[in-house]
């Protein structure tokens, strides 16, 4: 089986690291699109978040996300072609997110990819949303060696994942029931934060007091490295006092964020343990959370391994992402893959992580 001995592009040949690949990301309330190369790195990255559009309702409404990416995403793919300074002609590939997500979100991105792979002749590739969020910090300066442990925690998923290359994962620990942002969002809406409550909880919490709100850390006294966050939820509600002012919410906000923080620092100490891998990978919208990131760098610190997060903007949803995976698929390619059905049309709202396999898999 081949594998890409790093996930850096140094140990490539020169003309499979010359290889722009252009992404689009539609699985949800963003649309965006971005131009990667193994060689020249990051070209461009366009992108337009639905937030506004939804606020309104407290939460993403599918519908409305489906019509509004067909309503950006063209001007998005010319805006991140003009950047790049390429033609789509000097393209070699074009990635979609094509799952898991909003199935009308995802058709979205997919039929416009599927549209300009086609009228270029180029080769599509299909990639996994939360494979892009796992390799995000390949776009960082410093990038992690394989094997590292990752731990991807967004609106839709929290996992523990082994990751010993592309396309080589292995799930260690998952939530049982809400993922991280999703009890961030849940909490803050309990607050009277509007959506997407994460950020907004985070930061009335920097003004919280430690300590006066304790919450129980969920399913640390207990071996395993599966997680449960919808408790946690619940003791929030229970501990707001009747007519909370300013100070009570963020009193709360802190101690919801401690408990939170607390418990995935818990199981990432105790997967290192059992991997003995000697890097940490933090992804996900949640990533981009500053205390989170404070506590798994004293995490790490004390371990001695090594921390990598891709930068704030490319924890939640973005193209660059997509195009990075989309690139390194593509550059490890084997024949069979390249082969016109390697560009298969197809999204899916459900798709586990583990099915995905290397590229270079399918050789025949
Ligand atoms: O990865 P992402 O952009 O979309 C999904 O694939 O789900 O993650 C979005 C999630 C939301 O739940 C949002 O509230 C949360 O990430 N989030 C945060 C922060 N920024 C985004 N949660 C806590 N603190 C933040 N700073
Ligand atoms: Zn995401």
């Amino acid at each position: 089986m081949q594998r890409l001995a790093s996930a850096g592009a140094a140990d490539m040949p020169h003309n499979k690291r010359l290889m722009p690949v252009l992404a689009l990301e539609t699985s949800c309330d963003e649309t965006a699109v971005a131009v990667y190369d193994g060689e020249r790195g990051l070209l461009s990255h366009a992108l337009h978040s639905q937030v506004r559009l939804h606020a309104q309702y407290g939460g993403v409404v599918p519908e409305l996300a489906s019509r509004d990416h067909v309503r950006r995403v063209n001007a998005l793919v010319r805006q991140a072609l003009d950047h790049a300074g390429l033609k789509p002609s000097q393209l070699t590939g074009v990635a979609y997110t094509a799952g898991p997500g909003l199935i009308g979100a995802l058709m979205v991105g997919a039929s416009v990819a599927a549209g300009l792979a086609l009228a270029q002749g180029l080769p599509l590739i299909a990639v996994h949303h939360m494979e892009g969020h796992l390799l995000a910090p390949m776009l960082e300066p410093e990038r992690p060696a394989f094997p590292f442990l990752a731990l991807l925690v967004s609106g839709g998923h929290t996992l523990l994942v082994s990751v010993e290359g592309i396309g080589e994962y292995r799930v260690l620990g998952e939530s049982l029931d809400d993922a991280v942002g999703e009890a961030f969002d849940k909490t803050a809406k309990m607050l009277g934060l509007p959506y997407p409550g994460g950020p907004h909880l985070a930061r009335i919490a920097e003004s919280g007091r430690p300590g006066r709100f304790k919450f129980p850390r969920p399913m640390t006294d207990r071996p395993g490295l599966d997680f449960s966050f919808s408790g946690l939820k619940t003791a929030v509600a229970n501990a707001i006092p009747a007519g909370a002012d300013d100070q009570d919410r963020a009193d709360l906000a802190r101690g919801f964020e401690d408990a939170v923080t607390e418990t995935l620092a818990i199981k990432c100490e105790r997967a290192l343990e059992q991997t003995g891998y000697r890097a940490l990978v933090v992804a996900g919208g949640v990533g981009a959370n500053q205390r989170l990131r404070a506590r798994l760098a004293t995490l790490a610190a004390k371990r001695g391994v090594g921390l990598f997060f891709p930068r704030p903007e490319f924890c939640t949803d973005n193209a660059a992402m997509i195009a990075y995976a989309g690139w390194a698929r593509l550059a490890g390619a084997g024949p069979a893959d390249a082969r016109p059905e390697y560009g298969r049309l197809f999204t899916t709202p459900r798709w586990p992580l583990e099915d995905l396999r290397p590229p270079g898999y399918n050789r025949q």
